[in-house]
């Protein structure tokens, strides 16, 4: 192997992170610990069992293990320190900038009210930017629920408004296409806030959903996304527009075997701004340091290519310009540092 990246590289490049489930952050020992503080029976009495139980090979049975995992999360202090031990991790990693998931209807369809999810996040977004790093929330609905809830979790939300920037969409994609949340997604982008969806990897129609997301339902960038080198004219369209991409090669590995890192490089090369992120670091084995290091050893990307990466990673978080040149100028002096 080649390549001229070391770990102190790709850890300290500074880079925006903007696909990152904050419920994908909870790591064995809070999840053991919080089950001891909340009396939450979880099967599991250690880290070594929790994390036998990190067992998947596709989105499905990632899913199935994952949205259980969260009946730990029970008070407004449960789910700050979930972000607040994330923020931790993300300066570690380099991340100047973090726009977070999170699922309301995750918590909101086991009795928790919304208030506690949001207050808890948002007050560890606020200790996250006394410390200069620039976070930011991003509401998702969950696309295996009806259209009728996503919009019942907006209207429950926008008291709130000025607590999240944008809205996104996850969970599990199969028979659930972008369409079906034409409606609430008008009403998000009437509310003033951004617009990004995940168009997973390889799912059945993958490329209609993309051509949906950026056509019809007006995303700014898609999560994960990749696909879209099956069309060269929604490629072009992506360049064109300045759609982002939030790729996770960790993430691809697990669900299929592959990071991606292919389609990544073509993409980057033919001028669309892809980026790259952790997803469910918990679960993918490592935070987006650990991306950008992976995928540089199985490619054998240069310091070059994930400064670019980096680069993209700001053009494409939603950020005043002023901000971005600021990031831009840190990615400057550390380039030029190493
Ligand atoms: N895809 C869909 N749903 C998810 C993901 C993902 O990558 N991560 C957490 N929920
Ligand atoms: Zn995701």
């Amino acid at each position: 192997m080649s390549t001229d990246v070391t770990r102190e590289f790709a850890f300290g490049l500074p880079k925006a992170e903007l696909h990152l489930h904050l419920e994908g952050t909870l790591e064995p020992d809070l999840k053991l610990a919080l089950a001891r503080k909340n009396g939450v029976d979880i099967g599991q009495a250690t880290v070594e069992e929790v994390q036998a139980t990190y067992r998947f090979n596709d989105l499905t049975s990632f899913l199935a293990v994952y949205y259980p995992a969260m009946d730990v999360l029970q008070d407004e202090d449960d789910f700050y320190a979930l972000a607040a031990a994330y923020f931790r991790r993300a300066r570690a990693n380099g991340v100047v900038r973090a726009e977070c998931f999170f699922d309301p209807q995750a918590h909101t369809s086991r009795g928790i009210e919304i208030d506690t999810v949001i207050r808890g996040y948002h007050r560890a977004v606020v200790e996250a930017r006394e410390t200069g790093l620039s976070a930011d929330l991003i509401l998702c609905f969950l696309r295996d629920m009806s259209a009728e809830s996503a919009l019942e979790t907006l209207q429950s939300a926008l008291p709130y408004k000025h607590m999240f920037i944008g809205v996104g969409l996850d969970s599990d994609e199969r028979d659930n296409p972008p369409t079906k949340f034409a409606r609430v997604f008008e009403l998000a982008r009437e509310a003033g806030l951004h617009v990004t969806m995940h168009c997973d990897i390889d799912q059945v129609g993958s490329i209609n959903n993309i051509r949906a997301a950026l056509t019809e339902l007006g995303a700014q960038r898609l999560d994960h996304g990749t696909n879209i080198v099956e069309d060269p004219s929604l490629v072009a369209y992506a360049r064109d527009h300045g759609i982002g991409l939030t790729s996770c090669p960790l993430s691809n590995s697990f669900v299929t075997k592959e990071m991606k890192g292919k389609e990544i490089i073509e993409l980057t090369a033919a001028g669309v701004k892809v980026s790259i992120n952790s997803d469910d670091p918990a679960y993918f084995g490592g935070y987006v340091g650990d991306n950008y290091l992976a995928l540089a050893q199985r490619f054998d990307l240069g310091r070059a290519d994930l400064e670019r990466i980096a680069r993209n990673s700001i053009d494409i978080a939603w950020i005043p310009d002023e901000q971005k040149k600021a990031m831009h100028a840190r990615i400057d002096s550390f380039v030029a540092q190493h």
